[in-house]
């Protein structure tokens, strides 16, 4: 089996907004780390590129953490010319505030009005600098119409496959220890994958994955 070098975002980011305050999301990472953890079990080499998370990161990776969207994607640009496989399961928040204020917010009672400026988007970037015989896999969690915004993602975005998440669903997605998928690759149906836990959705993922290059997994 050849050995592969694995690069994997995992959990949310988090946007300051001045120095006791932050916006961020729902993501636990436990779907990035159950990747990882599979891919170091098969003998690959896994960089884990995280946003803060409560989980220990599976032994021999080489962790990465950060906190920001920002330093998330100069973390990813660094590393990923060195990847053959990167899957961007991380939630990385769209939009940061335009300034991160140096005092506390004092509340006057009256609305607070907050300027938010789009975040990088890490994936559409890799889509265009990515050389051919790298994989590169993306998340979509969608609330509603998931196959039809998920294809867009993967076009949108130029990846190979993407992995639909239904996080409207209760029991599965954000936070939980278990999911259900739909891997959609971008030639080829689209393959469900059960309800399970993240571990074993995750070395689901993977086996597909590297089928789809030719790789024993
Ligand atoms: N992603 C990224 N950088 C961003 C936003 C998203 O790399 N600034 C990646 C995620 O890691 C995921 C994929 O893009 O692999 C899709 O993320 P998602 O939040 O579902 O979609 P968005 O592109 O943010 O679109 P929207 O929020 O409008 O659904």
């Amino acid at each position: 089996m050849s050995l592969l070098t694995f690069l994997i975002t995992a959990g949310p980011t988090q946007e300051p907004l001045d120095p006791v305050r932050y916006l961020s999301n729902y993501s636990s990472g436990k779907m990035g780390y159950a990747l990882a953890r599979a891919a170091i079990k098969k003998g690959h080499k896994v960089i884990l590129v995280s946003g803060p998370t409560s989980l220990s990161p599976p032994p021999g990776v080489k962790l990465i953490a950060v906190k920001t969207g920002l330093e998330m994607y100069r973390a990813v640009l660094k590393h990923f010319r060195k990847a053959d496989v990167i899957i961007k399961t991380a939630a990385v928040a769209d939009y940061r505030p335009e300034k991160i204020l140096r005092q506390k917010i004092k509340k006057t009672g009256k609305p607070l009005f907050l300027k938010l400026i789009p975040n990088p988007d890490i994936l559409k970037e890799l889509g265009k600098k990515k050389r051919k015989n790298q994989l590169l896999v993306g998340f979509a969690a969608e609330t509603q119409n998931g196959l039809h915004h998920a294809r867009k993602k993967l076009m949108g975005k130029n990846c190979d496959w993407i992995v639909l998440n239904d996080v409207g669903k209760r029991g599965i997605g954000f936070g939980s220890d278990r999911n259900e998928v739909i891997l959609i690759p971008r030639n080829g149906k689209p393959v469900p994958l059960r309800k399970a836990s993240k571990e074993k959705i995750a070395s689901q993922i993977l086996k597909h994955l590297l089928k789809s290059q030719g790789h024993a997994h």
